[in-house]
């Protein structure tokens, strides 16, 4: 089964599945093995303690074009905080335009968590002017931003919703009504669809809303190919919907893993509250830090970042073997849909 879209379209890819950024880890297997699968493999801003973000991307694209001839995408989290944003700006679309088989492979770039307009700059041009085919889309967690977004110039948004794991708005919105806003409102955009998406079900839901892809991270982690580590993998698999929660992180609401860590985070009501609160460089380390520590394993007291999706999620299994079967899934689903409407008289549809 082929489900073709606007977004597979655009991103020369074979289903309309990509996998969401999830840094500050490393996603660089996960990436090979998504877009080996059909998908759109994205490879997430690193910054763990003492690595050097910009020289850690480069190594990851040259990894995934060493590994895989599919398309794949990078995420850059353009917040106003995040000291390398504006570096990786500026030196990623180089490098990119410099070496031809990234250039050609590398699709996608997302930016999230601030402002798109960081991107905007002479190299990103030029990147776009040679030829190269990759299309720059932005997280947005409401209507408003979304059309800031494209007004902005963007050539699509990943509408992502506060069912979502890791960082998250202070709307508070879920994917089911964000979605419903924005596609009404901006009908000609090209959407990815975020926050709370692991089944076949869910593709085709989106779809059904205009959507042309799902994006995943809690199911993606949950595959035998993410670098994540295996109680983290388990956490997922073992857990209920309800098991996580929104506490304010660093660079604002983070949806978590119930535990110690959490328990000891408030989730503050606005932005203009948590300006007032605004953190030192010592409370980002510490932050990273317990990011760290579930990274190595460390459930209970590490900021262990995961989505609601977590309730819907029972198994450990392959990329490829997740992929197809929320492909065949979404196809019996959208069948069903068809076939249940076709079986309602005319008269009481009018
Ligand atoms: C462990 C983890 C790390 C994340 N890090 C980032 C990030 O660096 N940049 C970003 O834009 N989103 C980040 N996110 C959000 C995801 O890209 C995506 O929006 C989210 O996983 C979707 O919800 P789901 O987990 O239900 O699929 C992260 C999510 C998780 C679970």
């Amino acid at each position: 089964m082929v489900i073709e879209t606007n977004i597979t379209e655009m991103l020369g890819i074979k289903h309309p599945i990509l996998s969401a950024p999830m840094g500050p880890f490393y996603t660089t297997k996960l990436t090979v093995a998504v877009s080996e699968a059909g998908g759109l493999g994205v490879l997430s801003h690193i910054n763990l303690t003492g690595k050097i973000s910009v020289e850690e991307l480069k190594k990851n694209m040259e990894y995934v074009v060493e590994n895989t001839d599919k398309n794949f995408g990078f995420n850059i989290r353009t917040a106003r905080l995040q000291p390398d944003a504006i570096k990786l700006c500026r030196q990623i679309p180089r490098f990119i335009l410099d070496n031809s088989k990234i250039r050609e492979q590398c699709r996608y770039l997302i930016t999230s968590a601030g402002s798109p307009r960081m991107i905007f700059n002479k190299h990103f041009q030029k990147l776009k002017e040679s030829g190269s085919e990759i299309k720059h889309f932005h997280v947005t967690p409401n209507l408003k931003f979304a059309e800031k977004c494209v007004n902005m110039g963007v050539d699509g948004l990943v509408v992502t919703g506060s069912e979502g794991g890791g960082h998250q708005s202070y709307e508070n919105i879920s994917t089911l009504v964000l979605l419903q806003q924005v596609r009404k409102k901006l009908p000609d955009v090209p959407i990815i669809a975020c926050g709370g998406f692991a089944t076949g079900e869910g593709l085709a839901s989106a779809l059904s809303m205009g959507a042309g892809a799902i994006a995943m991270g809690s199911r993606f982690i949950s595959s035998i190919e993410c670098e994540f580590h295996d109680k983290v993998k388990n956490i997922v698999v073992s857990s209920k919907a309800s098991d996580t929660e929104l506490v304010t992180g660093v660079f604002g609401p983070i949806r978590v893993l119930k535990n110690k860590f959490s328990a000891t985070h408030n989730l503050v009501s606005d932005k203009e509250a948590k300006l007032s609160e605004e953190k030192f460089v010592s409370d980002v380390v510490k932050e990273v830090n317990r990011l760290e520590m579930s990274y190595e394993g460390n459930v209970e007291e590490g900021a262990v970042l995961l989505g609601q999706s977590i309730g819907i999620i029972d198994n450990i299994e392959s990329v490829s073997d997740i992929i197809n079967s929320i492909i065949n899934d979404a196809e019996k689903c959208l069948t069903n849909a068809y076939n249940t409407i076709k079986k309602i008289p005319i008269e009481q549809l009018v």
